[in-house]
């Protein structure tokens, strides 16, 4: 690591304790704190998340860090201050902060979210850097590595929050990409350590088409995917907060759907199932899904399934399997 990283790491470091203390101990984050008391956050998700507040005091980061000898330009570089016409900026004042850790521990990067009516973005990050890339790493890797190797499954969400109450729920092999879509990268980092993933993005036509384009990435990596059902409308947060953690196990996650009958779901809504046209390009794209399969049992069911549904022989749809499975090969 070269001397700017240490450095970095050592300021990410020293602001991470600093604005948990601030949160959990003073006036200056009570806003903070009573936030995450709203949304059902107890204070053992606090520490263990490292969670914090940074006060609505202008120059306060800035100037607790050059105390301790930081140089304003390292600052910059590290994304914790933000330079906008000449002006320095706290790119944190007045927002709840997330510490994105490596898979070390340490803080790499943080995550901030508005807490009132301020104008800008729900969510801002640390701008990327060396050290800190959103297509490399998952949120509370650190934590839920030995979790996911002990249940031979991962589950991955879209952002802090569905971590953060799932693990307190005691669910805890959950990571989640930062509200970008899965990487390639990501997709063969994970397969180092698991099977099988578990999808559990938000409810909504986002999370629908980010489950489908992570699914197909997590399968070229050679992953199991299931997909977790959420209500319409629902994130994983608001579902455990909602109905509790026995009810996010049983109902959400062990209920998860097979890729399959998932991706069947998705490619309904993608075509017009009343247009011949269509539905032919359908059975063509699921038998292509389904020749990725290497179970044969499994292969077969889902077969099966489809020649009853429209009405074609079984052998057909074989011959095309064989020559799908011939082409993947
Ligand atoms: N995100 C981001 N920038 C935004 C919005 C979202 O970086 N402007 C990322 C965050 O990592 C966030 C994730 O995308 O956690 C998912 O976004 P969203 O579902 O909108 O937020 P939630 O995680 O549900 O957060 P909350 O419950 O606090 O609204
Ligand atoms: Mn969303
Ligand atoms: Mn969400
Ligand atoms: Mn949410
Ligand atoms: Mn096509």
């Amino acid at each position: 690591l070269s001397q700017e990283n240490q450095s970095i790491l050592s300021a990410y470091k020293w602001l991470t304790k600093l604005y948990n203390h601030l949160l959990r101990y003073t006036k200056d984050g009570k806003e903070g704190y009573q936030y995450f008391k709203d949304r059902g956050i107890s204070d053992e998700s606090i520490e263990a998340f490292q969670l914090g507040f940074s006060p609505r005091v202008k120059d306060f980061t800035a100037e607790f860090l050059e105390k301790k000898g930081f140089h304003q330009q390292l600052l910059i570089k590290a994304g914790l201050l933000s330079l906008q016409d000449d002006q320095v900026t706290d790119r944190f004042m007045g927002k709840i902060i997330f510490p994105i850790r490596n898979h070390l521990g340490k803080t790499i990067a943080f995550g901030g979210r508005n807490i009132s009516n301020q104008d800008g973005p729900k969510y801002l990050n640390s701008s990327e850097s060396d050290l800190f890339q959103k297509g490399k790493l998952f949120y509370n890797f650190d934590l839920a590595k030995r979790h996911i190797r002990r249940e031979g499954e991962a589950v991955l969400f879209e952002g802090y929050m569905d971590v953060i109450s799932a693990y307190q729920a005691g669910v805890k092999n959950v990571i989640a990409t930062l509200g970008t879509s899965l990487t390639q990268y990501q997709a063969k980092l994970l397969k180092r350590y698991v099977d099988t993933v578990i999808l559990c993005y938000d409810a909504d036509n986002a999370g629908m088409e980010a489950t489908y384009k992570a699914s197909i990435l997590l399968r070229e990596a050679g992953c199991t995917v299931k997909v977790a059902k959420l209500q319409e409308n629902q994130d994983p947060d608001s579902f455990i907060q909602a109905h509790g953690a026995e009810a996010f196990k049983n109902e959400v996650i062990q209920a998860s759907d097979t890729f399959i009958n998932f991706y069947m779901r998705y490619l309904k809504k993608e075509y017009n199932m009343s247009l011949e046209g269509d539905r032919i390009h359908y059975i063509e794209e699921v038998l292509k899904q389904i020749a990725m399969i290497s179970s044969s049992v499994e292969r077969e069911y889902y077969l099966k399934e489809l020649s009853n549904e429209y009405d074609l022989s079984l052998n057909s749809l074989k011959d095309d399997i064989q020559k799908n499975r011939q082409k993947g090969i």
